[in-house]
């Protein structure tokens, strides 16, 4: 794993959104895998400043990691529409083009069949963009998920509910449930970035980054990526030292 340390959260951004932009240029049709939550907000909102000065990503998929089950696509916090309203249309990307699991479906397991079979048939995601869980989690793949594991419904754990109360009235209306890219589905990006920024996460990026790979910490998978990078303000990285970083962590 690569990793970039950066200042502020506009330096995460524009550092993000310069992978992203290579990205899109080497080919306008890549696949993009997208997060929500508030780690992506600077790299959307670095990629739109590009975007209103001509980078065009009308010809761009995406896939985007996660859904909660049980809100419509209307919910103010459904990922559905938190994607349309921070990335699809600043980013002028194509609606058609970007794909959201439906956390409403009748038949949530079909749902999960047919999502996974779907970043298969557009030839798979070219760069997977990830935040990271207080808890090491990534997607909502929660501690002690399968490394090989695919898109599927998931129980969020506490935390993860506590953590994103702030979207909400109330923890009560956190969902319980998510569908959730696996981990295995995850690794097969061609390229990872994982962006972190804050102190609420330093502990969950050292145990990735620092400590053997370990099912407790699910992003601690990702270092048996050939093409992962994690870019982190000084907040995220302040248990990270140079000094601990294992020579191939430490470019
Ligand atoms: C969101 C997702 C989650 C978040 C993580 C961090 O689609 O898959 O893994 O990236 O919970 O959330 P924030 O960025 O809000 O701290």
């Amino acid at each position: 794993m690569q990793l970039r340390i950066v200042e502020n959260q506009r330096q995460l951004g524009e550092t993000a959104a310069d992978m992203i932009e290579s990205v899109i240029r080497a080919n306008p049709r890549a696949v993009l895998g997208i997060a929500t939550g508030s780690s992506p907000l600077p790299v959307y909102a670095a990629l739109a400043r590009r975007v209103r000065n001509g980078l065009d990503l009308s010809g761009v998929q995406a896939f985007a990691l996660d859904e909660y089950v049980g809100l419509s696509a209307e919910h103010q916090q459904s990922y559905r529409n938190v994607i349309r309203c921070e990335v699809v249309e600043p980013l002028r990307m194509n609606p058609a083009l970007v794909h959201v699991p439906d956390g409403c479906a009748y038949d949530l397991n079909a749902e999960c069949l047919g999502y996974e079979r779907a970043i298969k048939d557009a030839g798979g995601v070219d760069l997977q963009i990830l935040g990271i869980g207080s808890n090491g989690h990534i997607g909502f793949n929660e501690p002690g998920s399968d490394p090989a594991s695919e898109t599927r419904v998931v129980d969020l754990t506490e935390q993860t509910r506590q953590d994103n109360a702030r979207f909400f009235n109330s923890l009560q209306d956190v969902p319980k449930h998510s569908i959730t890219q696996g981990i295995g589905t995850i690794l097969r990006a061609r390229q990872i970035l994982l962006v972190a920024s804050g102190y609420p996460k330093a502990a969950a990026l050292k145990a990735a980054m620092h400590e053997p790979t370990d099912p407790a910490t699910p992003a601690s998978h990702l270092r048996a990526h050939s093409s992962a990078t994690v870019i982190a303000d000084s907040g995220a990285a302040s248990q990270l030292t140079k000094g601990s970083l294992s020579p191939a962590l430490a470019n």
